[in-house]
């Protein structure tokens, strides 16, 4: 094995806890971010030998990675493995010029903004910092600092939203023209303050999500975007000098290949073998000042699960998935009634599948539905 050519890096800081939000966050402790630093460089020593001499891709995540204090940001940039992609995630009101410079001589070649929505009031009810002005400030910022791969979040069905509010936001995301665009239901995760005010009408709203999911995708495939992952968009090669804008880096996910996470609460799947970081800040730095790898949960993954998991995660792309090596994870009878009901089709003699298009709209149901 030459190991995994993909890294995960977690910035848990946070200025402020959004309601929706469940990730791993840490707010406030702004004078712990060089000693995270710190632990995050121990331990990428600790683990190098799972990585590729090469990587392909170096994600920075959060949290809010462009809150952590710039030289600790640059220091970790700069110490870093190189790859063919390095994205950084990035809150609208955290991106100043000289933000958008550092990150960019420090090698990040594609900045993921979290935009959410340029409607003041959902942004509200979201519980963002950003205003729509500080989105496209940081925009420009990015512009001028030479970006050229820029990705913006979005997220529909706050409640509140109608369809033109969700019309307004794609125009408004568009007229920004960004390489790339992720938009997500709005997800009610258990135990936030969000789910316990919201909860109710989120479920009551469930049906409409489908004409909401329909809209995004009409609008931006209209637009020239390829609609590559269920919920993710880019400009297509003739759109793009001939660059493939698919982010190197979630494709690795959905395609099964092993990565690295550093960092609180992490995942990192190699080998057949996954674990997750202890999310405890201190429980963390102390075991790198110690030397030691931090406390992980590991599970190990049979062939039958990662099976599992590749149909389900590869069937989310718009390349058909070949089959090869995982027949034993569908049912077959199921892959027949569901091809007759125009949901998927096989290609290449039957040696792959992929979703149609009603399919796709589908999602998760379907593909559960195919797994034997
Ligand atoms: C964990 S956030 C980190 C990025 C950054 N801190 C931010 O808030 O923009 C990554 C993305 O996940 C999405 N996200 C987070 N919580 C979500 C939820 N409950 N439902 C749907 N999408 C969510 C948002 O679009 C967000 O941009
Ligand atoms: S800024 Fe992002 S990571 Fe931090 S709490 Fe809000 S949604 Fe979560």
């Amino acid at each position: 094995m030459t190991g995994a050519r993909h890294l995960y890096v977690h910035l848990p800081f946070c200025a402020s806890r959004c309601g929706y939000c469940d990730f791993v966050t840490v707010v406030g402790r702004q004078g712990q971010h060089r000693a995270y630093v710190d632990a995050l460089l121990d331990e990428l020593a600790l683990e190098r030998e799972a990585l590729a001499p090469r990587l392909e891709s170096v994600f920075l995540g959060g949290g809010t990675p462009t809150l952590t204090e710039p030289r600790e940001l640059e220091r970790l940039l700069r110490a870093l493995p190189p790859a063919l992609e390095v994205t950084v995630e990035a809150n609208p009101e955290t991106v100043t010029p000289a933000l958008a410079e550092l990150l960019h001589d420090s090698g990040v070649t594609r900045v993921s903004l979290g935009a959410q929505s340029f409607q003041p009031g959902l942004l509200e009810v979201l519980e963002r910092r950003a205003r729509p002005d500080d989105v496209r400030r940081a925009i420009y910022a990015l512009r001028d600092a030479k970006f050229d791969n820029i990705s913006l979040d979005l997220i529909y069905g706050i409640p509140g939203q109608s369809t033109a509010d969700l019309e307004a936001d794609l125009s408004d995301a568009l007229a920004l023209e960004p390489e790339h665009l992720s938009c997500y239901e709005l997800e009610a995760k258990p135990g936030t303050r969000f789910t316990h005010a919201h909860g109710a009408e989120l479920a009551r709203q469930a049906e409409a999500m489908e004409t909401y999911f329909e809209r995004v995708v009409a609008r931006l495939t209209g637009a020239g975007y390829r609609w590559y992952e269920t919920a993710n968009f880019c400009l297509p090669p003739t759109l793009a000098d001939g660059r493939d804008l698919r982010s190197r880096h979630n494709l690795a996910y959905w395609r099964g290949r092993d990565y690295l996470g550093l960092g609180i609460g992490a995942v990192s799947t190699i080998q057949g073998r996954r674990w997750k970081t202890t999310p405890r800040l201190g429980t963390y730095l102390t075991a790198l000042v110690a030397g030691e790898r931090p406390p992980r949960e590991i599970e190990e993954l049979p062939g039958s699960v990662r099976k599992s998991e590749r149909v389900l995660l590869g069937l989310r792309l718009d390349e058909p998935l070949s089959l090869a090596g995982l027949e034993s994870a569908l049912d077959s009878e199921a892959v027949e009634r569901l091809e007759w009901l125009g949901l998927v089709e096989r290609g290449a003699a039957g040696a792959e599948l992929a979703l149609t298009d009603r399919g796709r709209f589908l999602g998760g149901g379907v593909t559960a539905e195919l797994l034997a």
